[in-house]
């Protein structure tokens, strides 16, 4: 809960700026709620903060250039106003560490992906000497410290994220993530109830849970604590509307997880899973320890237990070695599978992984090339998806109201489409009935049922 300020003392604001993937979003929130029980409010005004912590993403060079553009842009605020404190945290501080500090004097901290947790502590630390911190513990606590209550901008929200391992085993040829992340590491379920359990309290209808692989949650934790268990014990001690998880691994997706979309109610019937290739020579070298018939398999299944089944993946262009044969593979696959959504990369080199060292790099401008072709195949699939569900009658979790300022309230289905339809405010955080009449690339539209 955010305590009042001391009287005498001035309100102090933190302004964050979240870069990368969900498991960064949550992080942030932390970084909230542990601040503003220490009396900070959140600001969306840069200008206005005290504090301005930057949460970083190293997945592709990309990312990381934006997170060295922005910390860079900051100098001319510090020196406009020195107390003002820049706090680094995430991926990039953690592969980097004291190189940030050294590029950038007017950083005051870089806290590594395991330490979120101190941020608090370190800001204080700080107040007394002014000195440049970088702290990059080597483990991962126990468990998320979990600081109960939300800052009031967020407990309005209706869906929340609740981060339930953290780190990954996968060591997949091309990811910094294990590297930046750590090793693999489940929380207790328990501690994952009392969390959702607060988070409902608080009026969130439907929560995400995060891990880099939730397929293998558990492990470490003993019995009766693998991912479905979690499922499960969710589904009978809260009262949800709706349950949503993100990221599986194909290598790890069971038959008992396909058969829980069939058997509980709460969880959305939808599912994010990465293919990353159509070539099986290319999987192998991603060390991803499945084929493309293996994956195949897997959706056929999934769809026989569940045929309305919303779909999506990541998919990247241009790993090394990868031939017009190879790329052709991958589009193969996606015509087999017409996938709801998909998020599709440029392959990108990055330090620490195997792949760096792999020989035949792909040029940029084949890469490129390819990206657009994959990219168009998959917009005419989706549209083509969107425009098949007109007619079709859903049920929307209404989540607010719609950015594009018509008045219109927004939501999604199961399967994860967004939806826009006109109906009063009142709906919003309750589950309705939509006919859906038009579809657009990115969105549907539809008309409330009473
Ligand atoms: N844990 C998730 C993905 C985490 S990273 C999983 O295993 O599916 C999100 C996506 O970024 C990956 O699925 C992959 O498609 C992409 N990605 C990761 N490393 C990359 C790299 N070096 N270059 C380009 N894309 C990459
Ligand atoms: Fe990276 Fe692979 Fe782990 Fe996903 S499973 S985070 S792609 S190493
Ligand atoms: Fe990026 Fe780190 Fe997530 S590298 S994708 S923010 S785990």
């Amino acid at each position: 809960m955010k305590s009042a300020p001391h009287p005498s003392s001035r309100q102090k604001y933190l302004y964050t700026h979240t870069f990368g993937c969900q498991m960064n979003e949550y992080d942030s929130l932390r970084v909230q709620r542990a601040l503003s029980a220490r009396g900070y409010a959140c600001t969306d005004i840069m200008e206005q903060a005290d504090v301005i912590f930057i949460n970083t993403c190293s997945v592709r060079e990309k990312a990381e250039q934006k997170v060295h553009s922005f910390v860079g842009r900051l100098r001319k605020l510090k020196n406009r106003k020195p107390s003002l404190k820049i706090v680094v945290g995430g991926c990039v501080a953690q592969q980097l560490g004291e190189k940030l500090t050294e590029k950038f004097d007017h950083l005051d901290i870089v806290v590594g992906t395991r330490g979120v947790h101190a941020i608090g502590d370190l800001l204080d630390q700080h107040e007394w000497d002014r000195r440049q911190r970088v702290h990059l513990p080597g483990d991962a606590p126990e468990d998320i410290p979990y600081e109960h209550g939300l800052p009031e901008k967020l407990s309005a929200k209706v869906t929340a994220p609740v981060t339930i391992m953290q780190g990954c085993n996968n060591f997949c040829t091309y990811c910094i993530v294990p590297h930046v992340r750590g090793p693999e590491k489940s929380r207790p379920p328990d501690h994952i109830l009392l969390e959702i359990q607060a988070l409902e309290s608080s009026g969130v209808r439907e929560v995400l849970l995060l891990g880099q692989n939730v397929n293998s949650y558990g492990k470490g934790l003993g019995e009766n604590t693998s991912f479905v268990d979690l499922l499960r014990r969710i589904q009978a001690e809260t009262q949800l509307l709706r349950l949503r998880f993100t990221t599986s691994h194909p290598k790890d997706l069971t038959t008992e997880l396909m058969e829980a979309f069939a058997e509980l109610p709460m969880l959305c019937k939808n599912l994010h899973l990465p293919f990353q290739s159509g070539s099986d020579r290319i999987l192998a070298r991603m060390n991803r320890n499945y084929s493309s018939v293996d994956y195949l398999r897997k959706i056929d299944h999934l769809r026989r237990i569940c045929p309305e089944m919303g779909l999506s993946s990541d998919v990247m262009v241009g790993f090394p070695g990868e031939t017009e044969e190879d790329f052709q593979d991958t589009l193969r696959l996606m015509e087999r599978v017409r996938f709801d959504n998909l998020f599709s990369f440029q392959y990108s080199d990055r330090p620490m992984t195997q792949s760096v060292n792999f020989p035949h790099k792909i040029p940029k401008s084949i890469k490129t090339r390819r990206l657009t072709q994959l990219q168009a195949l998959q917009a005419r699939i989706t549209l083509e998806k969107n425009l098949a569900e007109i007619g079709k009658r859903h049920n929307v979790l209404a989540e607010g109201k719609s950015r594009s300022g018509d008045g219109q309230i927004t939501g999604r289905t199961e399967q994860n489409r967004a939806v826009n339809f006109s109906g009063p405010l009142s709906a919003v955080g309750s589950l309705v009935r939509v006919e859906i009449k038009e579809a657009f690339s990115h969105s549907l539209k539809g008309q409330l049922i009473s």
